[in-house]
């Protein structure tokens, strides 16, 4: 029996979301079940990726890390940005590289790292502001998986950051729509920073990029695993978590990873004010995607959102890019 059921009958203590359940049982009605990624990420699984960022086989974050080291001072010297509004900011890792390459340009910039966690925004944005005396940091509090303005008003020459892969997990329509968003914000002289796993090739092999999302360790797998965690205790659901199995391949017609818990025998879960879900022995619940980028795909993408690839820099193995866009009728700024 599991801890859900044994609570029944006991203190009505659980404030559900009600946005999120309505959300999660649209997404487990659908033919193929799915969940929104942003469910991975509660304390357990912020902690969880971290640890997958640290794991042998999850090689992006460590490239995209060297990668950035290596060319941004290079390009910040050149074009000189002002502003650095970071989608997604996080703990503002990455960001470093760029602040530390502004900084050394000059002081008196802004950064403005946008995040859907206000309590974690706070925290990064007060250690940055000890860190770097001369930044003006303005955090901004916006869910970019929805229509959102940002509301703030960058200074001249700011770079839209969009790091760490975060864009693979869009589908394809909603990417290139979080892209018009950012570029009509866009002004001559701004740039859009795009960090992009890329298809498996020439170098990166098919079977390289599937061991980065099954790691020996397990740790992806208890990543995938949490999700089922978060739903048992935030709407009082009654999934057996060891009922499912991590599953990870590669798409090579979508171009991208797909990961689903496949349910290990026939399972059947409670959701109060949800309703039952079935999920059948060998169903599945797809938990995330996870695209993969070719420079054409890139160039589509931008293309639709009115940007133009400025800059384009790859690690020696060709796992990971670092792309430069700016607005297409930008000639503000000399580029090569
Ligand atoms: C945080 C979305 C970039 O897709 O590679 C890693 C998430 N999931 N291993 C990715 C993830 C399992 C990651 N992103």
């Amino acid at each position: 029996m599991s801890e859900a059921t044994d609570h029944l009958g006991a203190a009505p203590t659980i404030h559900v979301d009600e946005g999120m359940l309505r959300d999660v049982v649209e997404g487990l009605c659908r033919p193929q079940k799915e969940l929104s990624p942003k469910y991975l990420y509660d304390t357990r699984g912020s902690e969880l990726f971290e640890e997958i960022t640290r794991t042998d086989e999850y090689y992006p974050t460590r490239v995209e890390q060297a990668l950035l080291e290596r060319v941004i001072p290079g390009w910040v010297a050149e074009l000189r940005p002002r502003g650095f509004v970071e989608l997604g900011a996080g703990s503002a890792r990455k960001s470093r590289v760029v602040l530390d390459a502004m900084e050394s340009e000059g002081g008196g910039n802004t950064y403005m790292p946008v995040d859907v966690s206000g309590d974690f925004l706070q925290e990064v944005a007060t250690a940055l502001r000890d860190e770097y005396p001369e930044l003006t940091v303005e955090p901004a509090v916006a869910d970019m998986t929805c229509e959102f303005d940002l509301p703030v008003h960058p200074p001249n020459r700011t770079w839209y950051a969009l790091l760490g892969s975060t864009i693979g997990n869009f589908e394809e329509a909603q990417a290139a729509s979080l892209l018009r968003r950012i570029a009509v914000q866009m002004k001559p002289g701004d740039r859009f920073l795009l960090g992009a796993d890329r298809t498996p090739g020439e170098y990166k092999s098919r079977e390289r990029l599937e061991l980065a999302y099954n790691d020996r360790a397990g740790v992806t797998a208890q990543f995938t695993h949490n999700v089922l965690r978060v739903l048992n205790r935030e709407l009082d659901a009654d999934f057996d978590v060891d009922g499912f199995e991590h599953n990870a391949f590669y798409d090579p017609v979508e171009e991208r990873i797909e990961i689903h818990l496949v349910a290990r025998s026939d399972q059947v879960a409670t959701i109060p004010g949800g309703g039952t879900i079935h999920v059948a022995e060998g169903e599945s619940i797809r938990t995330e995607l996870s695209h993969k980028y070719d420079r054409t795909r890139i160039c589509r993408m931008f293309d639709e959102a009115g940007l133009v690839i400025d800059r384009w820099a790859e690690d020696d193995e060709g796992f990971y890019a670092l792309v430069l866009g700016r607005k297409k009728d930008d000639t503000d700024v000399e580029t090569d």
